[in-house]
């Protein structure tokens, strides 16, 4: 096939303020730092991919403003196809607002914007391209009937897909099931979709095990857990196993979770599922040590020869 993955999801202008702790409901504080940096799942995922090495296209919805113009020239650096990267003048470019504390924790508000008016039709659009393809990515960030349908058009094309079920919602169509290789859920989302706490390791096994039971999902489920690692459910044989995170010197952990899924997306399309979520989670141990997303994503070439399969 001529591309490895292919991402549906959105472009971001990630404005980041740096922060001594979280400010407090009616408090004015003022910020350490600031730094207007792209991100987004949707370019976070493709854009770690494509340095590692993959060739990688995306599906997104910007603007008709600055910062759309602005995130053309941004993916035109990445080494991407973005035949169906499109305009609308209905919304403005994705913002999010990120506060990081010093220990590297964050919290974000988004507005989704053009996101939200990436369609149905725009993926069917993208058919052609998506044949093309060995993997699909995508998340919630897009409309969940975008979503199903980028996932539905994979499947008839026999890509392998991964799903990212962020920002999770109550009462996911159950559709999705039958068209998800691989679920990628965090502690959050997990408690979400399985209707379980996940607080811990030995939780997260559990909510793996949930996952099992229901159809689809034919890969398996990956339970990431920060600091601690992640937990894989394999759908095959039903054997959950755990991945212990590398310890690193915490700087900034926006993201970090977007690299894991770009680089599981792009090993999936080289690799076994157990060494993909291994080189995946290293990969993302590494992003968390630098300030920002895609500004902290390192390229094939200033990574140990371990990563190139
Ligand atoms: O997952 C991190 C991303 O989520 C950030 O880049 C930000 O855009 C938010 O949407
Ligand atoms: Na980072």
């Amino acid at each position: 096939k001529e591309f490895d993955v292919v991402s549906v999801g959105d472009c971001v202008i990630d404005c980041l303020f740096y922060v001594d702790r979280m400010p407090k409901m009616a408090e004015t504080m003022t910020a350490n730092s600031f730094e207007a940096l792209p991100g987004g799942k949707g370019a976070n995922v493709c854009i770690a991919g494509a340095r590692l090495g993959s060739k990688n296209a995306f599906i997104c919805k910007l603007g008709q403003d600055l910062f759309g113009q602005n995130f053309i020239n941004i993916l035109n650096k990445e080494n991407l196809n973005i035949d169906h990267v499109t305009f609308t003048d209905k919304q403005p470019t994705s913002v999010a607002s990120i506060m990081v504390d010093p220990v590297g924790n964050n919290s974000i508000a988004v507005n989704f914007g053009a996101t939200l008016e990436l369609s149905e039709k725009d993926i069917e659009n993208a058919e052609e391209l998506i044949k093309k393809c060995k993997v699909l990515i995508t998340s919630m960030v897009v409309k969940e009937k975008t979503a199903l349908n980028s996932l539905k058009i994979a499947k008839k094309h026999n890509l392998i897909t991964v799903f990212n079920f962020a920002p999770a919602i109550q009462d996911l169509d159950v559709e999705f099931n039958k068209y998800v290789d691989v679920l990628v859920v965090n502690e959050v989302e997990a408690e979400v979709f399985t209707g379980s706490s996940v607080k811990s390791v030995e939780d997260a096994e559990k909510a793996c095990r949930i996952v099992l039971e229901r159809e689809g999902f034919e890969i398996g489920v990956v339970v990431t857990l920060g600091e601690k690692g992640c937990v894989f459910g394999n759908k095959k044989n039903g054997e959950i196993k755990y991945y212990p995170a590398i310890k690193v010197n915490v700087v900034d952990s926006t993201g970090a979770g977007d690299a894991f899924c770009g680089a599981l997306a792009h090993f999936i399309s080289k690799c076994d599922i157990y060494k993909a979520i291994n080189l995946a989670s290293s990969y993302a141990s590494q992003t968390v040590t630098r300030k920002g997303t895609q500004s902290s994503y390192p390229y094939i070439n200033d990574l140990p020869d371990s990563f190139r399969v």
